[in-house]
């Protein structure tokens, strides 16, 4: 049995929330870390080699803090700068957040996938070409969606404006005749009941979920010891913080801890 250690997540902001509370789900017992980049966000729109010097001092920090266990809670991320972190923390373990649902996609029976995704991840390829290594028969079509992030972190998920975008986006013609859709942001799983609106007779892939499952897999055949009888702790760090990002992951999420600012050297 192996030391009681914690579990490091981070994305731009809100995002990553989705794949904390999928992995509270399943592993209450372990402590974690969650880090909202508030600084730099939107990821998406960024170089890929801006997202890996964010992305390399932010894991820096979650290290110092004890974390050995790094979900990249963020696509963009886990899409520029996966491979980076890998060999440049080879003490770490690396869970990102495109190879569980890929491997899901290439287990299940779709025939065309739809994919939402931020600039940085559509250009990245990089769900195509795994997908590709895994499974040749399911056709993927990648749709950049940049303006539904800032819908979010600007609190217009419930909103008219909300549906009419993604309504645009859902039209386009290269996603005619797909039976699913991959949220490729881990901000969009809060789009899901607005798409399944849109789109009735298509299955949202649950991706966070599908994440949250590979992390506690993984936990269980390391035998990785729990805090038996008690739920861990989760400390909240943000690069920037505004009144308007905690209110809202006050009423999207319901967290009510206080988040603490940590600038990044
Ligand atoms: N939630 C992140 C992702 O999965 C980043 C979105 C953004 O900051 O553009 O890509």
């Amino acid at each position: 049995m192996k030391k009681v250690h914690k579990i490091g997540l981070f994305d731009s902001g809100l995002g990553g929330l989705t794949v904390l509370k999928a992995l509270e789900e399943v592993l209450p017992q372990v402590p974690k870390i969650y880090y909202g980049d508030t600084l730099h966000l939107p990821y998406g729109d960024k170089s890929d080699e801006a997202i890996i010097g964010y992305s390399l001092r932010i894991v820096e920090f979650l290290r110092q803090k004890g974390c050995d266990v790094i979900v990249i809670a963020c696509n963009s991320a886990s899409a520029a700068a996966g491979a980076v972190l890998e060999q440049s923390f080879p003490s770490l373990i690396f869970v990102n957040v495109i190879d569980p649902v890929v491997a899901s996609l290439a287990d299940g029976n779709e025939k065309k996938v739809g994919l939402l995704g931020t600039r940085a991840t559509v250009r990245s390829e990089e769900y195509p070409r795994r997908l590709s290594v895994l499974n040749n028969n399911v056709e993927l079509v990648s749709l950049p969606t940049p303006l539904l992030v800032p819908l979010i972190e600007d609190g217009f998920l419930r909103s008219g404006i909300a549906e009419q975008v993604l309504r645009h986006y859902l039209n386009s013609p290269s996603l005619n005749g797909i039976t699913s859709i991959v949220p490729g942001c881990t901000h969009y799983p809060l789009l899901k009941e607005l798409a399944q609106k849109v789109l009735k007779d298509v299955r949202w892939i649950d991706a966070p979920e599908i994440v949250a499952a590979q992390v506690k897999q993984w936990w269980d055949s390391e035998s990785r010891l729990n805090q038996p009888n008690k739920n861990g702790e989760t400390e909240f760090f943000v690069s920037d913080k505004t009144e308007s990002f905690m209110e809202l992951a006050q009423s999207t999420f319901g967290i009510s801890a206080s988040w603490e600012t940590a600038v990044l050297p």
